[in-house]
């Protein structure tokens, strides 16, 4: 059953051509079950196997079908887009995922799949031997790698006469997926939420500065995932190439130091902070007025000394006096990544380090890729090679089980 029992959340479900679209009548049933409202998309292929008048009983809504079938609704895949709480495709065809896989929008399903900032899960069911195709087995990794959720297919007997994988999973088992999905779409709500992301610059002099080549993408990836979920969320960054996410508060700085005074204002008032910037450990001493020249800021031979005192720990100083605020800190080492993230989770007063090894150039800063720890005090657990958003997922569920109980 949904946790949520305050507004009843949409599933839209798709169907496309293929024999067990007969089986997505029984997860309309076992959806609305649970308590949710339930809403068919379906492809010209999909309708010749159950019609839209059975859904349309079923779900005792309108079903949709082509771009242009509600002279009402004129960018009907972008309403239906936003209706969804969650979008379960069942069955897929090979055929549909990889379109799903191409951003191809060629049909009201596709187009409301690529519109749709929902959780899409797709569950194929194809012959076996197209399921072992290389190009439908590449369309799936790069549909898991952009976070979408597949509901992998059983062995057996399949409609063709084959036996084989291919075969569409149990509807228990698509039904479980998508409400845990939806579960997790809601689970944040009443939440405040500080993220610290980016990294941050020290000037030198007008024109230079220290910094890092952090992107910003984790942090980013975690706001925007927070603020899908529920939470209220408050990103202080450092400067980066990134455009604010949605629904999102965000305070933007450039020193070690705005970011501590910015991330003070907020952190009182935080259930959960989540310190992913890349800050500077030290400044220069002093910023000079005047842009640092050869001949008069150097030594007679050509060298230059910049003092660096260092910045304030922004993560420790704040953790220190955390009260109940669940406080969560990175981890960028490059050798014993799990000791020093250890180290790190009792320096910092953090109640999780997320670690990771920063020595691979494949993942990590600049990267869409990473590969991580979960360190806690009783608990190390890796992570996969996952993509930015993906931890972000990974993380808020632990996040959720920790400040929601
Ligand atoms: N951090 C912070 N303020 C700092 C330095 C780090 O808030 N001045 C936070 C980071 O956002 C991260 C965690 O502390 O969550 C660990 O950062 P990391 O750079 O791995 O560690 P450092 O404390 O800088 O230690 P070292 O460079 O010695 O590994």
């Amino acid at each position: 059953m949904l946790d949520n029992e305050s507004h009843q959340p949409t599933i839209l479900v798709g169907v496309t051509g293929c024999i067990a679209a007969y089986k997505s009548c029984e997860l309309v049933r076992a959806l609305q079950n649970a308590g949710a409202r339930v809403k068919v998309v379906m492809t010209e292929h999909g309708s010749r196997f159950v019609t839209p008048a059975t859904f349309k009983a079923l779900t005792r809504e309108p079903v949709a079908l082509q771009l242009f079938d509600d002279p009402n609704a004129p960018i009907h895949h972008i309403s239906l887009a936003r209706e969804a709480d969650v979008f379960v495709i069942a069955p897929a065809t090979a055929n549909v995922i990889n379109k799903l896989a191409a951003g191809v929008a060629d049909d009201l399903l596709t187009t409301t799949a690529l519109a749709t900032q929902a959780p899409l899960l797709v569950a194929p069911a194809m012959n076996n031997h197209m399921w072992r195709d290389q190009t439908v087995q590449d369309s799936l990794r790069t549909l898991r790698q952009r976070g979408v959720s597949i509901i992998e297919p059983e062995s057996g007997y399949l409609a063709c006469g084959d036996v084989g994988e291919g075969r569409l999973a149990s509807i228990e088992q698509i039904a479980r997926a998508a409400l845990a999905e939806l579960n997790r779409a809601r689970d944040l709500v009443g939440q405040r939420i500080l993220v610290t992301a980016g990294p941050t610059r020290e000037p030198l002099d007008p024109v230079r500065f220290i910094s890092s080549p952090s992107s910003g993408l984790t942090g980013y990836a975690i706001a925007e995932e927070a603020a899908r979920r529920g939470a209220e969320v408050t990103l202080v960054s450092g400067p980066v190439s990134l455009p604010d996410p949605f629904d999102v508060t965000v305070v933007r700085v450039q020193t070690a130091q705005e970011m501590f005074e910015a991330a003070s204002w907020s952190f009182p008032q935080s259930t959960a902070a989540i310190f992913t910037a890349a800050v500077a450990d030290f400044r220069p001493e002093s910023r000079a007025n005047q842009k640092l020249k050869k001949g008069i800021d150097t030594a007679s031979d050509g060298s230059l000394t910049i003092a660096m005192v260092p910045n304030i720990d922004i993560l420790a100083t704040l953790a220190a006096d955390k009260g109940d605020t669940f406080v969560v800190g990175f981890a960028a080492e490059t050798r014993d990544v799990v000791a020093a993230g250890q180290g790190k989770l009792v320096s910092k007063h953090a109640d999780m380090i997320v670690a990771n090894d920063v020595s691979d150039p494949t993942l990590g800063f600049a990267s869409k890729h990473n590969q991580v720890w979960f360190i806690s005090a009783d608990e190390v657990e890796q992570t996969e090679v996952i993509t930015k958003g993906e931890l972000a997922r990974l993380l808020l569920d632990k996040v959720a089980l920790q400040i929601t109980r």
